[in-house]
């Protein structure tokens, strides 16, 4: 019996580490603020093989120390990885939005299977032909729309589609955070410049306006109102506040960027009741009575990580056909074209129409 015990354990780690060789290779590209996060969590789930590229150099070295990642699998650009010879399954790409389409069709020539960062990308410019791609070459593509696998929204929308409440009538989305206290870098990445993905619709509220199109389907309509208040050493908007519908659903989009607290709650008020998700206080709640209590129910998020984790998780079973990745391209098309639509409605002030 002691026999065959040892001879188990001891083929173990050999098991593993032959499941580990014949893993899906995924190239990390960029190992910012994101990138290593996506780096640790894939690490995390014990799935694939990493590689990565980054070209700040001193950056790249301790990551790929950080991570014990071997220095041939650590690439100054993408064309170093992609010409190593290595054969990558997936990639994420992690890079700033400007780089998310010219990056994705190199992948995509090749047959690499993508996760791509939010947003999709800054303009239509070159959207449909990236596309159309996708669709010849039959890759997995994601896009990192994260809110969708957050815990709290998760619940919130298995409750709505359980047709309980009703039908939507209203949706609040309410969100905010201490920016500054957050990511101190701000003002020194992509943030501080629209062109490069900056400012709270591109980078911020897109989240959201992803999570009302998941919950509520597209929207038709929308007006933003969006300035600068009081972010310091950038001049792109930092408060938003979008009014939208998405089909005969009213919804109110709000963001602020310098209040102290930290809290997104989003209420779905329904024919038969309300919902609201709260990140903050870790619960979703719901109330059915005229004047009635709320009943609430916690979830659990110890650590942010987790978010990512879900999300990456839905993309490695997606490259074996196990389940549906978390947010689609063509999802995430719609989302470009709201970004797209808030930012001229804030310039110009007047209502846009999407449909
Ligand atoms: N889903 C989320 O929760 C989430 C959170 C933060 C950022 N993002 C998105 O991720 C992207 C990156 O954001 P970040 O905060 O990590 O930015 P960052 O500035 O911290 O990191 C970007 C990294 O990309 C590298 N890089 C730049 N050009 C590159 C190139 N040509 N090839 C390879 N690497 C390159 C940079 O050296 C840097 O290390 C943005 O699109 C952003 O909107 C998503």
């Amino acid at each position: 019996m002691l026999y065959h015990v040892i001879t188990y354990l001891s083929a173990l780690p050999n098991t593993f580490s032959f499941r580990m060789q014949n893993s899906p290779l995924v190239l990390v590209i960029g190992t910012g603020s994101i990138g290593e996060r996506h780096l640790r969590c894939l690490q995390t789930t014990a799935r694939c093989r990493l590689s990565f590229c980054e070209p700040i150099e001193e950056r790249r070295r301790e990551v790929a120390t950080r991570y014990g990642i071997e220095t041939d699998l650590a690439f100054p650009t993408l064309e170093a990885a992609l010409a190593s010879g290595q054969n990558f399954t997936a990639a994420v790409v992690s890079a700033p939005a400007p780089f998310h389409i010219p990056m994705g069709r190199e992948l995509a020539e090749r047959g690499i299977h993508i996760l791509m960062e939010k947003p999709l990308s800054l303009s239509l410019d070159g959207v449909e032909d990236f596309r159309n791609l996708i669709e010849q070459k039959e890759i997995v593509v994601a896009i990192g729309y994260t809110h969708r696998a957050h815990p709290g929204m998760m619940r919130l929308k298995e409750i709505y589609d359980s047709g309980e409440f009703g039908q939507a009538i209203e949706m609040r989305i309410d969100v905010g955070q201490p920016f500054a206290k957050i990511r101190p870098a701000y003002p020194d990445v992509y943030f501080a410049d629209r062109a490069m993905g900056g400012g709270a619709i591109q980078d911020m509220i897109t989240h959201f306006y992803s999570v009302g199109d998941w919950l509520l389907g597209p929207i038709d309509e929308l007006v933003t109102h969006a300035r600068h208040q009081a972010l310091p050493r950038v001049e792109v908007e930092d408060t938003v506040h979008t009014l939208a519908l998405h089909g005969k659903v009213m919804a109110t989009y709000a963001q602020n960027l310098t209040q102290p607290q930290n809290e997104a709650t989003l209420t779905l008020i329904c024919e038969q009741g309300s919902i609201r998700t709260d990140y903050a206080k870790k619960r979703v709640s719901h109330i059915r009575e005229p004047n009635g209590e709320w009943e609430h129910t916690p979830f659990t998020l110890d650590d942010i990580d987790e978010i990512y984790i879900t999300q990456n998780s839905a993309f490695l079973d997606a490259l074996e056909n196990k389940g549906p990745v978390l947010c689609t391209l063509e999802e995430a098309i719609r989302t470009l074209r709201v970004n797209l639509a808030s930012l001229k409605s804030a310039e110009t002030k007047t209502w846009q129409s999407l449909s």
